[in-house]
């Protein structure tokens, strides 16, 4: 795999959303971009809470066509959301039926064996999952904290383990020399303040940092689109990145990486969502239209020197952080944004309803 990331340009100059085209769905081209709003559930509802939950939704959507909608509950959901959604029941009941679509939150990349308590992308294609959400930022960057292993690692620069390990390598017919030297330097006595200033950093940097890397989120793409899935991948940067400026760059690694290898004639199953980490969950504030305007166009301009122009204007963009009904309407009239990735209000039938009826009166 080619991991050199190109040098950053500044894609979103080249051109703006506005001279792309933005075809209602009604037109019947098949490719119009639909809005497609979805809700990712996280770790919440049993299944049949999901339904019921569902179905109050569909109930408060009778008869919108011209959207897709999806839904992501936790794995454990998936089954009993899939009979439920079954179109021809859906059109019946409520209008509506080939626009809904069955979400996984996550799938891993290899198709069988020894990985307890992961899902593989053709177990989800067999329950009739239709997409799956891949690099989602709870799993990029908040499973160091969640595991633990950010501490146990920081524990290895203690002076009783690096003592230990010492006693160890020297026991070995060949031990790296630099890494005996390193040892030695690091447990000298004047050392010890360099030792505990190491490991607190450590732990700080693992405990933000450590989740899915963009070679497994890669491999996750790989494996969901050979397997049928349509795949939501989703990228935005931390704080850090946001207050230093970064945000283009560390974008342009997420897709490049992220996407590495996918082919152009596979990518209308990409939906990409730029969810900004800053403007994720509770407390935070959505990123302002102007924030979401310039990226939109960013993303696509990569799009578009990566797999042409035809490819750039069908991929949908979906943003994601903090939309809520009383926003989504002035996001969706931004000419690049074509849906949105939501999970708070995705839980509550009523924002959720309206989120997905954006412009349409109550
Ligand atoms: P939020 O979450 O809508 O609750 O901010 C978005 C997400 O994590 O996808």
């Amino acid at each position: 795999m080619n991991n050199s990331i190109q040098p950053y340009r500044n894609y979103y100059r080249q051109r703006t959303a506005n001279q792309w085209r933005k075809t209602p769905a009604e037109h019947g081209d098949p490719s119009a971009i639909r809005p497609f709003l979805a809700g990712n559930w996280k770790m919440n509802l049993i299944p049949r809470a999901g339904v019921a939950l569902a179905a109050r939704i569909f109930d408060l959507c009778r008869d919108v066509k011209d959207v897709d909608m999806g839904f992501a509950p936790p794995f454990t959901g998936l089954s009993t959301l899939a009979d439920y959604i079954e179109p021809d029941f859906l059109r019946r009941e409520y209008g509506i039926g080939r626009n809904v679509f069955l979400l996984a939150q996550d799938t891993f990349f290899e198709s069988k064996g020894a990985f307890t308590g992961e899902i593989s992308a053709d177990m989800l294609a067999a329950i009739g999952v239709d997409r799956v959400i891949i690099g989602h930022s709870d799993r990029r960057a908040n499973l160091g904290k969640y595991f633990g292993f950010s501490s146990s690692v920081a524990r290895r620069l203690s002076k009783d383990f690096l003592t230990h390990t010492l006693k160890r390598l020297n026991l070995r017919e060949n031990p790296d020399k630099q890494v005996l030297a390193t040892i030695e330097h690091l447990l000298k006595e004047e050392h010890s303040d360099v030792l505990e200033g190491l490991a607190t950093f450590l732990e700080a940097e693992l405990n933000e940092r450590a989740g899915e890397s963009d070679e497994a989120i890669n491999r996750k793409v790989h494996a969901a689109l050979s397997n049928g899935l349509q795949v939501i991948f989703c990228c935005g940067e931390n704080r850090e990145a946001h207050q230093m400026n970064e945000t283009f760059k560390l974008l342009e690694r997420q897709i490049r990486m992220g996407l590495e290898g996918v082919a152009r004639h596979t990518m209308p199953d990409v939906i990409i969502a730029y969810e900004p980490l800053w403007a994720i969950g509770e407390g935070a504030k959505s990123a302002p239209l102007e924030q979401i305007k310039q990226v939109h166009d960013f993303i696509r301009n990569l799009l578009m020197d990566l797999y042409g122009e035809q490819i750039a204007a069908q991929v949908r963009i979906l943003y994601g952080g903090n939309v809520k009904p009383d926003n989504i309407a002035s996001m969706m009239e931004l000419a690049g944004v074509d849906g949105a990735l939501v999970g708070g209000a995705s839980l509550n039938a009523f924002d959720f309803a309206k989120i997905i009826r954006f412009g349409l009166p109550d």
